[in-house]
């Protein structure tokens, strides 16, 4: 008995796992592959993502995609990087970003260091 419970149980283990991380997918693009388990976030991206937090508010957050954009997953900030600097900073390459005007330009040193840092979840 105990021969067939252990593979049965391991089977199981593996659909609800595969289950779990397609939906996760799903709900959030590329939220599995920005950070590793163990990985910290970074100061570059911390700031980036403080930036976001108060100025894309009301238009890219809780739940919120104008212009197909939501930034409530750091994955998600991560992964539209190059959108995000295209539209905070000069010399814009997208649609100039918040709508009410630039960010100080000390902002924009901070977008433009986490880029150059290399984008990651953990620069
Ligand atoms: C008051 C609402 C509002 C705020 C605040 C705002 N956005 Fe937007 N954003 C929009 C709208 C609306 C669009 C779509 C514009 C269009 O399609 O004409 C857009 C489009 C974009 C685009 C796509 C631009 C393009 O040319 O395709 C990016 C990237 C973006 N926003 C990033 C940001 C970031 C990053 C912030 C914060 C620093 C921000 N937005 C703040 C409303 C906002």
């Amino acid at each position: 008995m105990k021969k067939i419970i252990l593979p049965a149980f391991a089977l199981v283990s593996i659909a609800i796992a595969s289950c779990y991380y397609d939906k996760e997918e799903l709900i959030y693009p590329n939220s599995g592959s920005c950070k590793g388990p163990t990985d910290t976030m970074g100061v570059n991206f911390s700031n980036v993502r403080t930036i976001i937090r108060s100025k894309c508010d009301g238009c890219h957050l809780s739940g919120g995609s104008s212009g197909g954009f939501n930034f409530d997953n750091d994955c998600s900030i991560v992964y539209y990087w190059n959108e995000i600097k295209g539209s905070c900073v000069q010399p814009y390459s997208l649609r100039q970003m918040p709508t009410s005007g630039p960010l100080s330009s000390s902002e924009q040193s901070q977008i433009s260091a986490w880029v150059n840092a290399g984008h990651r979840y953990t620069d």
